[in-house]
């Protein structure tokens, strides 16, 4: 387990987010030098409340695809490129009494968020250092790779190459020094709500576990 994120860091994500619809803070969690660093979005309500990086219905689905490869929770690192809940704020009408009350459904993080957090996440992966790399949907793949990847086209190939890190002065992004291994998956909620798309992420899994045998060789 990596030790507590460096307060410096912390108190920059703080100053940045600042006024920004972000609630909780939920580590990411898992061992150092695992074979699998899986990269979420964000946390969600369920996660915000218990602190457990996928521990909500996406989870659920990730759990079964990581243990059809002889993975589990405990032998992989898991996290997200933003490490708080994302939120956005509706007014609706309460079907019993009729008021209007505020609800404070989940949302996709911001890039500006996203970046204020890159700091955070580079220390995390350079800190843990896996073999390989698994971002999970558009917003991971897009951390590391730039806006113009795409998870359609990009899911269930292995790649090697430079990622995005935060700059020196922290308000855009550089290309990494060093390749990493890489391999994008579809998001695990993917599969909630189209479920034709579960022979597909099935299959990508089945190659991470190939790919991650020859890998380690
Ligand atoms: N989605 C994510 O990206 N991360 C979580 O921890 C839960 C849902």
């Amino acid at each position: 387990m990596i030790a507590e994120y460096p307060p410096q860091l912390l108190a920059e994500v703080k100053a940045k987010t600042a006024g920004c619809q972000l609630t909780g803070f939920t580590p990411g969690q898992g061992p150092i030098n695992p074979d699998l660093m899986l990269v979420g979005e964000a946390p969600g309500r369920h996660e915000e409340k218990v602190n457990i990086p996928f521990s909500g219905a996406s989870g659920q689905e990730l759990m079964g695809f990581i243990e059809s490869i002889g993975y589990s929770r405990s032998t992989v690192y898991i996290t997200s490129v933003v490490r708080q809940r994302p939120y956005s704020i509706k007014k609706v009408k309460d079907k019993k009494t009729g008021e209007l009350i505020e609800k404070h459904p989940n949302r996709t993080p911001t890039k500006k968020e996203v970046l204020a957090f890159a700091p955070l996440f580079d220390w995390e992966l350079a800190t843990v250092k896996p073999r390989l790399i698994v971002p999970l949907g558009n917003t991971a793949l897009q951390r590391l790779l730039g806006r113009n990847a795409n998870i359609g086209e990009l899911h269930g190939q292995l790649l090697h190459q430079k990622i995005q890190q935060a700059n020196a002065n922290h308000d855009g992004y550089q290309m990494s020094p060093t390749k990493y291994w890489i391999m994008p998956m579809y998001h695990p909620a993917a599969v909630l709500y189209a479920r034709r798309l579960e022979p597909t992420i099935k299959d990508d899994w089945q190659k991470l576990g190939r790919e991650i045998k020859i890998l380690k060789k």
